[in-house]
C-alpha cells in the first residue's frame, strides 16, 4: 500500500491528530502483513523509524524510544516512541511518549537520551522548528518520567541556542554523570561547516555551563557529528558518533554515513579531551547500522542499540508504508583495547529446537537447512584454514542469497548482497570487505530476522549487519568452500512476546 504519491513538506509535518484515523489504521494493518515484517526486531507498526532514543533502566524496568513518524516510509514529523522490557528481548510497546505539540518542538521531537535523576527518568532531547522561512532552530529540551510513568515536558529548553559561532544543525543531547558532574555533549556544526561535538557540565541538567568543543582528532569529522556518545567500558572512554561527510580516505566506509568510533585512555575534564585517542573505526562493517546509542546500565554492562538503517536511503518496504528496525541488544566489551559487541546475554532465551551442524567444506552447496522460517540463530565455528561461502535466504538453486565469502587462511570477510532478495541502495556498493584475523578458527553469530541479518564475527570483535529483502522461497542455508571443517549449531528463534 503506497497510496501517498508525493510526500510534500506540507504532507510530512502535518500533525498526525489530523490525519485521517482510518488511514492510520489500514496502514498498520498492511505492515502487519508483510512479508519482510519482524519477528523478535523492533520495528515501527507503521511508518518510519530510526534512531533509538532514551535507552535507560528505570523503576524495574529497562527503557528505550526510537524516533517515529507513523504516517508513512519517510522522515516526516518525528516523535518518541516507547518500549519496555524485563529482559532486553521481549519490548513491549507502550505507545508515544513525546509528541511534537509545543512551540519549541513543533517540527520534531529529535533524538536524545535518557537518564534517572533521583526518582525521575529525565529525558533530553531537541526540538526541532522551522520558522517561516523553512529555517531550522535548535532548542535542547527536557522531560521528566515520574514513578507512574507519567511524562511532563519542560516549558522551557534547558539549552536555549547554539553557543555563538555555531549553526542550528545542533542536536542529540547525550546526558551522563562524571566526576560528580551532570555532562552533556551534543552533535554541532561550526559556521565554517565543520562537524564537532559540544560540551556542556554543570552541578543539575538546569544549571550547565557550556564548557567547548569535546576534543577527540585532529581531522575534520566532516560537515556534521549527530548522535555523540560517550559510553565507559570498565572505565575506558569510548565515543560513538555518526560523522556526515568525512573523508573516506581517514576511515574507509561505503554507506552513505558511517556509525564510528574511538577508544582513548582518560575523559580529562579539564582539558575536555579524549586523550590519546585511537584511530576512527567503523563501529559496523555491514551496510545499514547508524545513531548507535550505548549507556552504562546500573548492572554494570555497556549496553548499545543501533538504527538498522540509514539516512536518504530507500528501502523496499518503503512500498508496504513502513521502514527500517532497530538492533538486537548488544553489550559493548574491550579487550586488548580493542572493541568487541556482543549480543546480550538474555538473547539466548529465543532459542527454540537446536540442531547440530557439522561437516566438511566442499565445491558442491551443501544445504545447513534448504528451508527456514528465516527466523534463527546460527553459530559456525570454522577451522583456521577454511575458506567457503555461507549461503542466508538462499533459493534451492542459489540464484538469490546473502553470501558470506570468508576466507580465515588470508583474514578476510566479505558480505555481498548483490544477488539477495531484492535489490536497494545499490548506488552504495553491493558487498562489504574487511579483514579478520588471519590462520585463526573463525567463529561466525549470525541472527536472521525475516528481513535483518546481523553477523558478530570472532565473539563480536567485528560485527556486520545488513537488512535483506527476499522474495518468495529465500529462506535456505547452504554452505561451501574448498578448505576446512565447520561445527556448530541452529535454533530457530521465537517471536518477541507482544508482537
Ligand atoms: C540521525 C538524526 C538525528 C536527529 C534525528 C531526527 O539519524 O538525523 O541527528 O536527531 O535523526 O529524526
Amino acid at each position: 500500500m503506497n497510496t501517498i504519491k508525493e510526500w510534500t513538506d506540507e504532507l510530512r509535518y502535518t500533525p498526525y491528530h489530523q490525519w485521517d484515523q482510518q488511514y492510520q489504521k489500514q496502514l498498520i494493518k498492511t505492515v502487519r502483513n508483510s512479508p519482510w515484517h519482524l519477528n523478535y526486531h523492533i520495528q515501527p507498526e507503521s511508518g518510519l523509524l530510526n534512531d533509538p532514543n532514551g535507552f535507560s533502566y528505570f523503576n524495574g524496568k529497562w527503557y528505550l524510544f526510537y524516533q517515529a513518524y507513523p504516517m508513512g516510509a519517510v522522515h516526516g514529523v518525528k516523535s518518541w516512541y516507547q518500549l519496555t522490557s524485563e529482559n532486553l528481548i521481549d519490548w513491549q510497546p507502550e505507545g508515544f511518549a513525546l509528541l511534537p505539540d509545543s512551540s519549541y518542538d513543533s517540527h520534531g521531537v529529535y533524538s536524545g537520551s535518557g537518564i534517572v535523576v533521583d526518582d525521575e527518568l529525565v529525558l533530553a532531547y531537541t526540538g526541532n522548528v522551522r520558522d517561516e522561512n523553512w529555517q531550522r532552530q535548535s532548542y535542547q529540551m527536557l522531560a521528566y518520567m515520574n514513578q507512574q510513568g507519567e511524562i511532563t515536558k519542560s516549558d522551557q529548553p534547558f539549552i536555549p541556542t547554539p553557543p555563538k559561532g555555531y549553526t542550528h544543525e545542533f542536536r542529540d543531547p547525550q546526558v551522563f554523570t562524571y566526576g560528580g558532574d551532570y555532562w552533556v555533549l551534543i552533535g554541532a556544526q561550526r559556521e565554517n561547516l565543520e562537524g564537532v561535538v559540544l560540551a556542556y557540565a554543570g552541578e543539575s541538567l538546569e544549571a550547565l555551563e557550556f564548557k567547548g568543543e569535546l576534543n577527540f582528532t585532529d581531522q575534520s569529522m566532516g560537515f556534521m557529528v549527530e548522535c555523540p556518545n560517550l559510553v565507559f567500558i570498565d572505565g575506558t572512554p569510548v565515543l560513538l558518533f555518526c560523522p556526515q561527510g568525512l573523508d573516506s580516505k581517514l576511515n574507509p566506509y561505503q554507506n552513505i554515513y558511517p556509525n564510528t568510533y574511538i577508544t582513548a585512555d582518560t575523559f580529562d575534564t579539564e582539558q575536555l579531551a579524549l586523550t590519546n585517542p585511537s584511530q576512527l573505526q567503523n563501529l559496523d562493517e555491514g551496510f545499514d547500522v547508524y545513531a548507535t546509542q550505548a549507556f552504562n546500565a546500573p548492572d554494570g554492562r555497556a549496553l548499545a542499540v543501533s538504527w538498522i538503517g540509514l539516512p536518504e536511503i530507500e528501502y523496499p518496504s518503503d512500498q508496504e508504508g513502513w521502514a527500517h528496525c532497530l538492533s538486537i541488544i548488544k553489550e559493548l566489551k574491550l579487550k586488548n583495547g580493542q572493541l568487541y559487541q556482543v549480543p546480550v546475554a538474555e538473547q539466548a532465551e529465543l532459542r527454540q529446537e537446536e540442531q547440530a551442524l557439522a561437516g566438511t567444506l566442499s565445491p558442491q552447496a551443501a544445504p545447513l537447512l534448504e528451508e527456514t522460517d528465516n527466523s534463527y540463530e546460527i553459530m559456525l565455528d570454522l577451522s583456521a584454514d577454511s575458506q567457503g561461502k555461507l549461503h542466508l535466504f538462499a533459493d534451492k538453486e542459489l540464484n538469490h542469497s546473502l553470501v558470506i565469502d570468508f576466507d580465515a587462511k588470508n583474514g578476510m570477510i566479505k558480505v555481498d548482497r548483490s544477488n539477495a532478495g531484492i535489490s536497494f541502495a545499490e548506488g552504495y556498493g553491493t558487498t562489504r570487505s574487511f579483514s579478520i584475523e588471519k590462520q585463526q578458527a573463525l567463529n561466525l553469530r549470525i541472527f536472521v530476522d525475516h528481513s535483518v541479518c546481523e553477523i558478530f564475527i570472532n565473539d563480536g570483535q567485528k560485527v556486520a549487519t545488513a537488512r535483506v529483502f527476499p522474495q518468495e522461497g529465500e529462506t535456505g542455508l547452504f554452505i561451501e568452500g574448498s578448505n576446512g571443517t565447520y561445527s556448530g549449531s541452529y535454533w530457530r528463534l521465537r517471536k518477541m512476546k507482544n508482537k
